[in-house]
């Protein structure tokens, strides 16, 4: 009798765990069929007119990415990405390492207003604080490179005295220039002698803090840089011409500079630290091998690696990934190169410049909600003269405060004639100033303004001109910011079906 009691109470205990363990089971599948697999980019915000923030976020979350790299903590960004469902790295720009490095009372101060109020507050997922932005690029010559590793360090024990040293880790964006291999192909991998030791010591840190490195590659630069790079080799489609390697073939750039890394690493010891890499991509305008044909071709050939979850040759574990970028911005630096305003898989409005395949053939899906300025663009008079002595001089006070970039020699809009060429500066004037009144009479009597596109159409012109935009801008004055407070489909679902699991777990007893 005492022994049947024992044995039946057994028996439900059993049978309680055995249902625990089959309600977690359920949980965490549908936990992987709800979240696709991850998807970054970049949301760089040096745009004369950016979208607004909340709109950014619903872009990012229809299109899938569900991970966001800033290259700063804006405050507007980031409380729009509360409670979105989008994991978050927050940058720290290049400029803030000195003070950073200096006392870690600095970084304490960083990581409060910067990082733990976001996370307390605002429900930010934040996941990484990328310190410095590709500080030992050679063209800075050295002046990060005393100050980035003990930011680095006082970052990290900023983040354990937070309490948030298990749910934030550090990293480091490094250019992949600070690698390089003697033999030519990636098994002479290693870190550039000059920062050799440097790596070192930023690596062992991170090894020990697990932290990820963070890598950022550009097929795009290695034929920009050399007219001789043979440019198969810069997509995903194989070549005729591949980099031999012992008993590996590489046939893309991409996994070749990526194995060149994981050999460095290995070779001095951390063969197994996690990678990141911080930004891939390809522009679509600002020069002759930036449009939107490869842009699409590469994109989509790295997409849907990443969709096939391949890694490379010497790391099969595929990498995250973080797209170069969400949005064109419109006042980045030029110094790189005209192509470095275009670098979007968006336009700088959320409009879409080519469809991708984003996996699970969901396409690409624009911004939505987005206010712009009234239909009114300022083009060169009909009754002005292209040789008018004033021209010159109008077109460049237009563009040395407006974006011309697009007017370059092989780019979208360099195959204009001379005056809508000139129209199409005093355009991107006039919008930048925000339409605003006398904006477009700033140019000696050659300016009218006009409700019809000028935009030329596709049929007019060769590949090049076709997508030239006479681009109204965003009405950053009166944008009406509603943020929606709602959870995601994804969320609601999984929190219904797990309501009912407990309900039929419960009943079951
Ligand atoms: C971050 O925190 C510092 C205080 O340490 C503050 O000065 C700074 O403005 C904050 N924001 C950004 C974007 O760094
Ligand atoms: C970095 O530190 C070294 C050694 O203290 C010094 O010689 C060098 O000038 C410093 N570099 C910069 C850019 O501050
Ligand atoms: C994607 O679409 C193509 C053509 O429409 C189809 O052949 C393919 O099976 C689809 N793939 C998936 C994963 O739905
Ligand atoms: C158009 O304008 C740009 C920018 O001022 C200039 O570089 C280019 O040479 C011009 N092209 C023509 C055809 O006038
Ligand atoms: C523009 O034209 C008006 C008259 O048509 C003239 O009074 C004015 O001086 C002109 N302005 C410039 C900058 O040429």
């Amino acid at each position: 009798m005492h022994e049947h009691h024992l044995h039946s109470l057994l028996i439900h205990i059993m049978k309680y765990f055995y249902n625990i363990f089959v309600l977690w089971i359920l949980l965490v599948t549908l936990d992987k069929c709800l979240t696709t697999e991850g998807l970054g980019v970049n949301w760089g915000t040096r745009a004369s007119h950016p979208l607004p923030p909340d709109i950014v976020v619903k872009l990012l979350k229809e299109n899938g990415f569900n991970k966001v790299k800033l290259f700063e903590a804006d405050p507007g960004v980031l409380k729009a990405l509360g409670r979105s469902g989008v994991q978050v790295m927050v940058g720290i720009p290049n400029d803030l390492l000195a003070p950073l490095s200096a006392s870690v009372r600095n970084a304490e101060q960083w990581v409060q207003q910067n990082v733990s109020s976001f996370i307390s507050k605002n429900g930010v997922d934040i996941r990484y604080v990328a310190v410095g932005n590709e500080p030992f690029l050679k063209d800075y010559k050295d002046t990060f490179v005393n100050t980035t590793y003990p930011a680095l360090q006082n970052v990290q024990a900023a983040l354990i005295k937070a309490g948030l040293g298990r749910q934030v880790k550090v990293t480091v964006p490094i250019n992949a220039d600070v690698y390089e291999t003697d033999t030519g192909v990636p098994s002479g991998g290693n870190f550039r002698s000059d920062i050799h030791g440097l790596m070192m010591k930023i690596v062992k840190f991170l090894s020990d803090n697990g932290g990820p490195l963070t890598i950022n590659i550009y097929p795009f630069l290695s034929l920009y840089a050399d007219p001789h790079f043979p440019i198969d080799f810069a997509f995903f489609s194989g070549t005729s011409s591949p980099v031999v390697d012992g008993s590996i073939s590489y046939t893309n750039v991409f996994e070749a500079n990526y194995d060149t890394l994981v050999w460095a690493l290995e070779k001095n010891g951390f063969g197994s630290l996690p990678i990141i890499v911080g930004e891939i991509g390809w522009p679509t305008d600002g020069d002759s091998n930036a449009n939107i044909e490869y842009a699409k071709k590469f994109n989509q050939g790295l997409l849907d690696r990443i969709s096939r979850g391949i890694g490379t040759p010497k790391r099969p574990t595929p990498p995250d990934i973080y797209l170069f970028g969400l949005v064109d911005e419109d006042t980045k630096s030029i110094q790189p190169g005209n192509f470095e305003r275009h670098w979007g898989v968006f336009y700088y409005d959320g409009a879409i410049k080519y469809q991708l395949n984003l996996g699970n053939n969901q396409s690409l899906k624009a911004a939505k909600g987005v206010r712009y300025l009234a239909r009114k663009w300022c083009v060169m008079a009909p009754n002005a003269n292209v040789m008018d002595p004033n021209l010159p001089d109008s077109i460049n006070y237009a563009c040395s405060y407006a974006d011309c970039t697009s007017l370059g020699y092989g780019s979208s809009c360099g195959g204009l004639d001379v005056k809508s060429n000139a129209s199409y500066a005093f355009n991107m004037y006039y919008q930048t100033m925000n339409q605003q009144k006398g904006s477009c009479e700033r140019f000696h009597n050659l300016s009218v303004i006009t409700t019809i596109d000028p935009s030329p159409s596709s049929s007019n012109f060769g590949r090049t001109s076709s997508n030239c935009r006479f681009e109204i801008m965003i009405d950053v004055g009166r944008h009406e910011t509603r943020v929606n407070p709602g959870t995601s489909s994804a969320t609601k679902i999984k929190h219904f079906s797990l309501v009912l699991l407990v309900l039929v777990f419960m009943l079951h007893y």
